[in-house]
């Protein structure tokens, strides 16, 4: 399966308002109010949306959005996931137009986190102008960014995305929440599809009721990581784990709480990867500095 980049992320939002200030004061991103279908379009590049918050009778995460080569690919993803038994289904005509995507089809991974490919976005080419003055995101052929979902039966997950969605492992690591030796390690896989970004999907060993374990957006420098804190500040947003620098994908971020109940990773400087010299590696570490992830519990 040729899947170029995360395209798109969808999420459900009891309440649209909180969003629309979250993402246009805190996230920095334009929003475009499509009324007639009760959603907010978040705009971070030159493509009219990169998120879809709809309004729905709960919070939560929707689905990713991966970008196929074209329409042969698109084709030939649908017949793989076919043959390996998973429903799909079609995308109709009005679904794609609200997409803005020529055509999608949608379905679920062995865990129930929902997925959709598709081919061909529509794109209007209007300028990205930040209503607080973020100069940019980095999205373009890296795609939009990453998300990690959660995967507690984490075989099966890994089979369908590495065998059936054809991501390739990046690296991994394992993880505690307590000291104890006796509590169960829980598994992180971080996986590429075709392009540079380290990770555009990780997949998380625990059940997560928003239905996401945390999605990053990139901006094009530290100065927009700092003054983003700020903002989180300046309007009481929760943090949920402190600056720092990753160890395998090298992102300098923070963690912060969304309207969605799950968090948002916001960071720069991520890696990128010539994945013909590449190697996975298991980090036993999750960070060089900071991400004090016990900020999120307190
Ligand atoms: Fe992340």
């Amino acid at each position: 399966m040729d899947i170029r980049g995360l395209g798109y992320v969808t999420v459900r939002s009891t309440d649209l308002q909180q969003w629309r200030h979250y993402a246009s004061q805190v996230l920095g991103m334009m929003v475009v109010e499509d009324a007639a279908a009760s959603q907010l379009l978040l705009k971070m590049d030159a493509r009219p949306y990169r998120l879809l918050v709809q309004q729905d009778t709960q919070d939560g995460f929707g689905a990713c959005g991966w970008e196929v080569a074209g329409q042969a690919a698109f084709d030939q993803a649908l017949a793989e996931l076919r043959a390996a038994g998973v429903a799909v289904e079609q995308g109709s005509v009005e679904l794609a137009a609200q997409r803005q995507v020529q055509a999608l089809a949608s379905f679920a991974d062995p865990d129930g986190n929902c997925h959709e490919l598709y081919w061909g976005p529509r794109q209007d080419f209007a300028r990205f102008v930040s209503p607080v003055g973020v100069r940019g995101f980095v999205s373009d052929e890296l795609g939009m960014g990453h998300v990690v979902l959660p995967a507690p039966t984490f075989e099966r997950c890994r089979d369908f995305y590495e065998q059936v969605m054809g991501f390739g492992l990046s690296d991994l690591m394992k993880v505690r929440f307590t000291p104890d030796p006796a509590e169960p390690e829980k598994r992180i896989h971080f996986l590429h599809c075709n392009n540079g970004r380290h990770h555009s999907l990780a997949i998380f060993e625990c059940p997560v009721p928003s239905g996401c374990v945390h999605l990053m957006v990139e901006v094009d420098g530290l100065d927009e990581v700092g003054r983003a804190l700020d903002r989180l500040h300046t309007h009481g947003v929760k943090l949920t784990a402190t600056l720092g620098q990753h160890t395998n994908d090298q992102m300098i971020s923070f963690y912060m709480r969304t309207p969605a109940g799950f968090d948002l990773e916001y960071g720069c400087d991520g890696l990128v990867v010539d994945w013909s010299r590449h190697t996975p590696f298991e980090s036993t570490v999750v960070s060089h500095w900071g991400h004090d992830f016990s900020v999120g519990r307190q």
